[in-house]
């Protein structure tokens, strides 16, 4: 794995140990082709399959998906229902294949609106990936995912824990704020990918991409392969990252 991480479009550069992707243009690959929305749905998941075994083979330790927003539900119900069974179809896959292929699964996002059967699979994977090791790839998929979302409930249960007496606001730093969010534990992304040529965050992962780079394509996620990652990685290779600094 070590060796892999600086072979594939590294070329000797880091390779991001935490990516980002907002799988955008699924329905706009649908429609160019005269099919149903829901057709590009399913050719997205078939992408994100690919591109998290591709970052898995390539040695990045995590990749986020945005798979459903907080705003998603103002889709037709018959969209919001073909994403949700296509989750479904790939939660009841991922149990059966998961630890042999060693990829642990977490999901970010209120699951409290999700259908009672995705909660009770996701359990399952929730299982089936604290079973697995730390050191395994980790998928996160954000389901019923806002940013802005995130950041509510985790203040609120910091509020809730002053109240009651049990923290103290002056206890409340970034790291303890971290901490109580979705993605505790997980470094920030230092790589966002958008495809389909929108280019601006849609609620996606707002405090975690503080200091992430950004890399957008026309690509639409249906189409998007494993050269279109690297050529994004090679990308972000090229960028100067100064956290505020100046350089030396
Ligand atoms: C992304 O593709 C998937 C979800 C938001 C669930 P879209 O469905 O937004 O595709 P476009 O943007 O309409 O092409
Ligand atoms: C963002 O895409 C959400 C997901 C990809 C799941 P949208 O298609 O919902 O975003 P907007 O509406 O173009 O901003
Ligand atoms: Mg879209």
């Amino acid at each position: 794995m070590a060796a892999k991480r600086t072979d594939t479009a590294g070329q000797g550069k880091t390779l991001p140990r935490h990516i980002a992707i907002i799988m955008d243009g699924n329905g706009r690959w649908a429609t160019r082709r005269g099919l149903p929305r829901t057709a590009g749905h399913k050719a997205g998941a078939e992408t994100f399959r690919r591109i998290a075994t591709y970052c898995k083979d390539l040695g990045v330790e995590y990749l986020t998906v945005y798979a459903f927003s907080t705003e998603n539900w103002k889709r037709s119900a018959e969209e919001v229902g073909a994403i949700m069974s296509l989750l479904g179809r790939y939660l009841r896959e991922a149990v059966d294949t998961m630890a042999k292929d060693r990829i642990r699964l977490r999901f970010f996002g209120d699951m409290a609106p999700i259908a009672p059967e995705l909660q009770a699979l996701a359990h399952q994977t929730d299982a089936i990936s604290e079973s697995l090791s730390p050191g395994d790839f980790q998928a996160n998929i954000c389901l019923n995912y806002g940013g802005r979302d995130e950041i509510l409930r985790a203040a609120r249960r910091f509020a809730a824990d002053c109240a009651a007496g049990r923290r103290a606001p002056e206890e409340l730093d970034e790291a303890a704020f971290s901490a109580l969010l979705d993605s505790a534990g997980i470094p920030d992304p230092e790589l966002i990918i958008r495809p389909s040529g929108e280019e601006r965050l849609s609620n996606f992962l707002l405090w975690q991409c503080a200091y992430s780079e950004f890399y957008f394509t026309d690509v639409l996620w249906p189409d998007f392969d494993e050269a279109e990652l690297d050529r994004a990685i090679a990308a972000y290779q090229g960028r100067d990252r100064r956290f505020g600094g100046v350089k030396k």
